[in-house]
């Protein structure tokens, strides 16, 4: 056990979800309370790194010493993640950012009447596969949230985003609860964490990447 596996470290933590505005008042957005990637940044400070929390909303205090970043759409998250990525040792990327938004945003709230209404969605770009294929990317690592065939999924997600580390969990396990059940995944193999509160998982996930970075390389 290391006390402080990532002293002297940069750590950037994306959080939450991120909401895409259709018009004032209405959005979509995704089932996300912050609550993992906000006792992430908690782990993260107290493993010694200096860390920059990029939050969509949510409502959910600082965490003392941890500098934060409000964001609402993905386009935004993005922007705030390009800000200071290139000097982070360390990106994980914990936010349920939402997959589309409206092509079209209206400043006034729409009327309604008993028409369909159609609304045409465009993709938004994924952030921590942005981040992945930098020349010089910081350590990333996922999160995989899955209803069904948990490991299968968060394995070809690790694959297809090129990540050393990703952290898969069921949607019904860590939803709307302070607790989680994490199983990493890493080159080596699968490595489940025991069933707790948020913050002990995001400890034993902060230990985890400390020691993948103190690993030596292969040669
Ligand atoms: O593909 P999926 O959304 O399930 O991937 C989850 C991982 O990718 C999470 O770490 C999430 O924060 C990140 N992600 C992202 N930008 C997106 C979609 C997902 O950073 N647009």
């Amino acid at each position: 056990f290391q006390p402080k596996p990532l002293r002297g470290m940069k750590v950037m933590i994306t959080a939450g979800p991120t909401f895409e505005r259709i018009d004032a008042v209405r959005g979509i957005t995704n089932q996300s309370s912050g609550k993992m990637g906000f006792s992430l940044a908690r782990a993260a400070r107290d493993a010694g790194a200096e860390v920059t929390l990029i939050a969509g909303p949510v409502s959910l205090p600082t965490p003392y010493g941890v500098k934060r970043i409000d964001v609402e759409s993905a386009n935004d998250m993005l922007n705030a993640v390009n800000g200071s990525i290139s000097v982070q040792d360390v990106f994980i990327g914990v936010a349920a950012v939402a997959d589309y938004h409206p092509l079209q945003q209206f400043e006034h709230k729409l009327k309604k009447d008993a028409n369909i209404l159609q609304v045409d969605l465009a993709p938004n770009p994924d952030i921590l596969a942005n981040v992945a294929s930098l020349p010089r990317p910081p350590f990333c690592v996922g999160f995989a949230a899955e209803s069904q065939n948990l490991l299968d999924f968060a394995e070809q997600k690790r694959r297809k985003k090129r990540l050393p580390l990703l952290a898969a969990n069921l949607v019904q396990t860590a939803f709307n609860s302070d607790s989680n059940e994490l199983i990493l995944l890493d080159d080596k193999g699968r490595h489940p964490l025991p069933k707790s509160d948020k913050l002990s998982q995001a400890r034993l996930l902060v230990q985890h990447i400390g020691k993948m970075m103190r690993a030596e390389p292969p040669t």
